[in-house]
């Protein structure tokens, strides 16, 4: 189909700030996901912005979400820096959404980002973001100016994306259409709404705007609205999953058709597989798109009882809970202390539950002198289990906090090695437990425990000595600090073959379930749903 002078290789997009949030995402999409003809960044304005600290989503029934991320963004110059390294193919179509708190605002970034994209879409809607988007996009005279001027400052298409937050919806979309608006997108978020769990707020913001299966006759309704008055190509989205649903919005009016929260859960390859049956034109496979959505997802919070809170040294406790938790080597949680957050954490065992903690920051600083007894949730398991080969012996590296992520695995493959690093002696911890199911080896850079230097030397000291028949029956799970991981890998490649490496770094991750895009790797993957241990191992600096 025809968009704007381009011939796009398929009618989809992901609608604004899921998903594709990074460059490295969009990237891997461009090249992987045809399906997708329109990419649609996340939001950006003039400013870097933080956004909200998590939670910043929750579901609220299966397929159905509340979010307030915040217009997390990195602030229009580095976007633009950003978006200039993107190979845009002929037949794909970038929207660049942006927002502001100004109509000047607006024309400032609009102008910035234009040379980079192929089109504008102006969030004029965002519900829990005070002071941008949708006071703005509620009132038609404001809609209308916003839009002229950034008609006027650029000369790419313009395309509003409104807000069904409104009693004067038909207002707002005539007023667009005067001012000249190339296309509309229908809809943003609805609300905002409410969740709570256990008598507290889930959000950190408290409210915030809904998504998903539930705001599908909303939006239908207003792309029928627009459609009934103009004839400007329309983006619809809001509640899209299934094969139904799209007929339903191209019924409606709308030319490309956005598919958002439907994606929660879903790991890359699972979206791929999910686009390419919705885009069929066999009904008989398209029909079958809806059942490869996650409507079995948990984000649900389940209590937890502190029992222990251990002082490892400073800045590192070890938390014990009088509960089990079933969870499988390489998956992860979120810890939620209501009031102050909620975190994701590697579960170190889990018969009883516990976890391991280091200071560095807001969170992780609340956890170092929490007491026994203070109301703490988790929820998951979340990210992809580890399944070492049969054949396999397990080498687990880990610097300061990684050792919750490799120990299980250990322990359930025996024979492993463990090579645990930290600066000094007083930052060890576990180790008579890890000694307990597998080989242990120690470094400390001050030599006060163990070998004296980097755990990395103490493993290639100990690589030197296999027999080449022996390596290549070796499998790594490497956790801790990003430059530990990355001079453990470049040991690992000396005497193994990549596939026989596996690395989880801490990106920052948010929702944990693959929608906010927070946790993207260099070469486009989300850690939260296609990691955390990943191989090849994608680090900024291998190729
Ligand atoms: C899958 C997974 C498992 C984890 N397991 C553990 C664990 O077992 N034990 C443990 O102590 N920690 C673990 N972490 C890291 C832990 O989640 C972060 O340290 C924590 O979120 C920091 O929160 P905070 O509020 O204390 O710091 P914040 O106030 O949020 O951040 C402090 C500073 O660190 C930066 N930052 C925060 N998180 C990250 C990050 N992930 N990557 C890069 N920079 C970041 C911030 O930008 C800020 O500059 C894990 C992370 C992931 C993704
Ligand atoms: C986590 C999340 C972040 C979002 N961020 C933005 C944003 O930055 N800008 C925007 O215009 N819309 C944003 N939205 C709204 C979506 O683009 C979309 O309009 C809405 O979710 C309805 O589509 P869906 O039901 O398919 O998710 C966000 C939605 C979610 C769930
Ligand atoms: S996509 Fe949100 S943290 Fe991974």
């Amino acid at each position: 189909m025809d968009f704007f002078g381009k011939r796009l290789s398929g009618p989809f997009t992901i609608p604004s700030g899921i998903v594709t949030t990074a460059t490295s995402i969009i990237q891997h999409f461009f090249d992987e996901v045809p399906e997708v003809g329109v990419m649609t960044t996340k939001s950006i304005g003039p400013d870097p912005r933080q956004g909200n600290r998590e939670p910043i989503l929750s579901q609220y029934a299966p397929g159905n979400f509340v979010n307030a991320v915040g217009l997390t963004n990195p602030g229009m110059s580095a976007s633009a820096a950003l978006l200039a390294t993107l190979t845009i193919p002929e037949d794909r179509f970038l929207l660049t959404s942006i927002f502001g708190g100004s109509l000047e605002e607006y024309v400032a970034v609009a102008k910035c980002l234009a040379p980079f994209s192929d089109g504008l879409e102006l969030n004029l809607s965002c519900p829990h973001a005070k002071g941008f988007g949708m006071a703005m996009g509620q009132d038609p005279e404001l809609v209308f100016e916003i839009i002229k001027a950034v008609k006027a400052a650029v000369d790419i298409p313009v395309i509003p994306k409104l807000t069904p937050n409104t009693d004067r919806f038909g207002d707002i979309v005539r007023a667009a259409c005067d001012a000249g608006a190339d296309a509309l997108c229908a809809v943003n978020t609805v609300g905002p709404g409410y969740t709570s769990a256990y008598g507290h707020p889930i959000l950190s913001n408290g409210a915030g705007g809904m998504s998903g299966k539930g705001i599908l006759p909303i939006a239908l309704k207003c792309v029928r609205e627009i459609r009934a008055v103009c004839e400007l190509p329309i983006i619809g989205c809001g509640g899209v999953s299934s094969s139904h649903d799209v007929l339903a919005m191209q019924d409606a009016g709308a030319s490309i058709i956005g598919v958002g929260s439907a994606l929660t859960g879903m790991t890359t390859t699972d979206i791929k597989d999910y686009f390419k049956v919705l885009a069929s034109p066999e009904p008989s496979v398209a029909n079958t798109a809806e059942s490869k959505i996650r409507y079995d997802l948990d984000m649900a919070f389940k209590p937890v009882t502190l029992i222990e809170n251990q002082t490892v040294c400073d800045d590192i406790v070890l938390l014990t809970f009088a509960e089990d938790f079933q969870i499988k080597p390489g998956e992860f949680v979120f810890l939620w202390v209501p009031g102050v957050g909620e975190k994701p954490f590697s579960v170190l065992c889990d018969k009883p539950l516990q976890l391991v903690a280091i200071n560095v920051g807001e969170f992780t600083e609340s956890l170092m002198g929490l007491e026994p007894g203070h109301e703490t949730y988790l929820r998951g398991p979340y990210g992809q289990a580890v399944a070492p080969l049969t054949q396999q012996k397990v080498i687990a590296v880990a610097g300061g906090t990684g050792l919750a992520a490799v120990y299980q695995i250990a322990r359930d493959n025996p024979g492993s090695q463990v090579f645990t690093g930290a600066r000094t002696a007083e930052r060890l911890y576990y180790l008579n437990e890890c000694r307990d199911i597998a080989s242990v080896h120690v470094a400390t850079d001050d030599g006060t425990a163990g070998f004296s230097g980097r755990v990395t030397e103490l493993l290639e000291e100990y690589l030197k000595t296999l027999p080449s028949a022996e390596l290549k029956d070796l499998v790594f799970y490497n956790c801790g600090p990003e430059p530990m991981v990355h001079a453990a890998v470049a040991v690992q490649n000396r005497y193994a073959q990549p596939h026989q490496i596996f690395s989880a770094i801490d990106y920052l991750t948010k929702c944990g379930v693959g929608i906010c895009g927070a946790c993207a790797t260099p070469d486009g993957q989300r850690l939260c749903v296609d990691g955390p241990f990943l191989n090849p191992p994608k680090t900024a600096s291998t190729p």
